[in-house]
C-alpha cells in the first residue's frame, strides 16, 4: 500500500466514507489500473459491480483490469496495444474544420396535447445565454458561496467528484422581492455554459388530481433532456401546505414528486443543477429542506452599492442623459432594490419628458430628475423585512435565518 499515490490514498479514504458511491469506486478503480496495480483494480470493479451490476462502466472496467498481464502470471495481453494512426485525436484537431461525420439528433420537444392530459404544459429552455456572474454588479458574498457551491466543481470534475455526494443537495434563495434572484440564477447558468430553464411552483400545480406530479416530472425530464441545464424553481413555497389552496394530500404527492426528481435514480439528473427561490422561506415545506435536498439556503439582499451601480447604469443605458453623477445617485439610493432602481429611471425619464413637453424645448434627464425621482420612490422591500424580522427571531430553526439577523444588526432593524 505504501506505494500507491497520495491521489489514489485520498480516494481510498473517500471510497471508505461512501462504500455504495460506483463513479466514486470506478474513479479509483481507474486511477489504480493507470498505476499498474490491476489486482487492486480488479477489486475495486469487482465491489462496484456488485453495487451496480449492470453498469457498463463497471463492467469495461474490469474487461479492462482482468485483461491486463498480472504481475504473478505474465501473460500475453487479452487486447493488442493500441498502436498506429489515432483517429480520435485527429478528428479532434480537424473538428472545426470538418463536420461531424454524425449529426446529433436533436432532443425531442415535448408537446401541448401530448400524453394523456391534453393541456400538458410545455416548459420553456432558453439556450445557453451570455449572462454571467461578471453582469452581476457588486454581491461579492453570493459569488463566493456560488462559486463554492456550484462552479467550482463544475470547473473542476476531479474535486466534484471527491465531493460529489455533499454536493448533491440544491440550494435555496430567499430574500425581498426585485432583489436578484432569478437574475443571479440565469447568470449561474450562463457561467456554466448550461441551458437555463426557470419553473415557477405555481404553474407546475394543477387542481386535478395526479396532475401536479405529472407536470412535475415533465419538468425534471425536460431539463435532463437539455443538460447541462440550471432548473430553476422560483416559488417553492406555493408548495407548502400551509397556504395551499389544495387539500393536503394532494398537496404531499407533488412535494414527494419533488422529492424523488431531486433525489434522482442512478445518475439520472448528471448535469442537472437545481436552484430554488422563494420570497418566504418560512412557508417552504420542511421536507424539503432535509440534508440532500435544499439543505442550503442563501440570501439575497438589497444591492449593495456596486450592484445599484451595475444596475442603474443598466437602466439608464439607452436613456438620453447629462451629466450623471452616478456615484451620488448610489448613495442615496440605499435599501432600494433593483426593481425600486428601475422604476426610480422610469419616473426620472418620465419627468425630463413631461418638462419638456411643457416648455416646448427637447432637454435630457439630469441629476435634479434622478434626485427627484429618489426623493419619492420608497424602498418596496420594507414589508418584507418587517415580516422577516419576526420570522428570524422567533423562529430561527437551526439558525436558518443567522444571515439574515445578522444583517438586520448591522442595518439596526433589529
Ligand atoms: N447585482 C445586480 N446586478 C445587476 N442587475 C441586478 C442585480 N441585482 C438585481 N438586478 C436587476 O434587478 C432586477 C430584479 O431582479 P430579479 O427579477 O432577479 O429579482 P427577484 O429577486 O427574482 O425578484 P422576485 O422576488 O420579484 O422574483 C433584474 O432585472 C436585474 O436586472
Ligand atoms: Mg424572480
Amino acid at each position: 500500500m505504501s506505494h500507491e499515490s497520495p491521489l489514489i490514498q485520498s480516494l481510498r479514504t473517500a471510497v471508505a466514507a461512501a462504500p455504495t458511491d460506483v463513479p466514486l469506486r470506478l474513479h479509483l478503480a481507474e486511477l489504480l489500473l493507470g498505476e499498474g496495480l490491476s489486482d487492486a483494480a480488479v477489486s475495486e470493479a469487482a465491489v462496484a459491480l456488485q453495487h451496480a451490476p449492470g453498469d457498463a462502466g463497471a463492467r469495461a472496467l474490469m474487461v479492462r483490469a482482468m485483461g491486463m498481464p498480472a504481475p504473478e502470471a505474465p501473460e500475453a495481453p487479452a487486447a493488442p496495444a493500441p498502436t498506429g494512426f489515432d483517429w480520435r485525436a485527429a478528428e479532434d484537431q480537424v473538428k472545426d474544420a470538418v463536420p461531424p461525420r454524425f449529426v446529433t439528433p436533436e432532443a425531442p420537444v415535448p408537446v401541448a396535447g401530448q400524453g394523456d392530459s391534453d393541456d400538458a404544459a410545455v416548459w420553456e429552455v432558453d439556450t445557453p445565454g451570455s449572462v454571467t456572474l461578471a453582469d452581476v454588479g457588486g454581491m461579492q458574498e453570493i459569488k463566493d458561496r456560488l462559486e463554492a457551491a456550484f462552479l467550482a466543481p463544475m470547473r473542476n470534475p476531479e474535486l466534484g467528484r471527491l465531493y460529489g455526494k455533499s454536493l448533491r443537495g440544491g440550494l435555496l434563495m430567499y430574500g425581498p422581492p426585485g432583489c436578484g434572484k432569478t437574475f443571479i440564477a440565469r447568470a449561474v447558468a450562463g457561467e456554466l455554459g448550461a441551458s437555463f430553464m426557470s419553473v415557477s411552483i405555481n404553474d407546475v400545480l394543477d387542481m386535478w388530481m395526479g396532475n401536479s406530479e405529472r407536470n412535475m416530472h415533465e419538468v425534471f425530464e425536460t431539463a435532463r433532456r437539455q443538460a447541462p441545464c440550471v432548473l430553476f424553481l422560483d416559488e417553492v413555497d406555493a408548495l407548502g401546505a400551509k397556504r395551499s389552496r389544495m387539500h393536503h394530500g394532494g398537496m404531499r404527492n407533488t412535494v414527494n414528486q419533488l422529492l424523488t426528481e431531486l433525489d434522482g435514480v442512478d445518475g439520472a439528473n448528471e448535469g442537472v443543477f437545481v436552484l430554488a427561490a422563494t420570497n418566504v422561506p418560512w412557508d417552504v415545506d420542511i421536507a424539503l429542506r432535509r440534508p440532500g435536498r435544499l439543505d442550503r439556503t442563501l440570501l439575497v439582499l438589497p444591492p449593495d452599492a456596486p450592484a445599484r451601480e451595475a444596475i442603474l447604469r443598466y437602466h439608464l443605458r439607452d436613456r438620453p442623459i447629462e451629466s450623471v453623477d452616478l456615484g451620488k445617485l448610489v448613495k442615496v439610493t440605499e435599501d432600494l432594490s433593483g426593481a425600486d432602481l428601475a422604476h426610480l429611471c422610469e419616473s426620472a425619464s418620465e419627468r425630463a419628458l413631461l418638462d419638456s413637453t411643457r416648455t416646448g424645448t427637447v432637454r435630457m434627464i439630469n441629476m435634479k430628475d434622478l434626485l427627484a425621482a429618489a426623493k419619492e420612490v420608497r424602498p418596496s422591500t420594507d414589508p418584507w423585512f418587517a415580516s422577516a424580522r419576526n420570522v428570524a427571531m422567533f423562529a430561527n430553526e437551526g439558525g436558518m435565518y443567522d444571515e439574515l439577523l445578522a444583517y438586520l444588526k448591522r442595518k439596526r432593524k433589529l
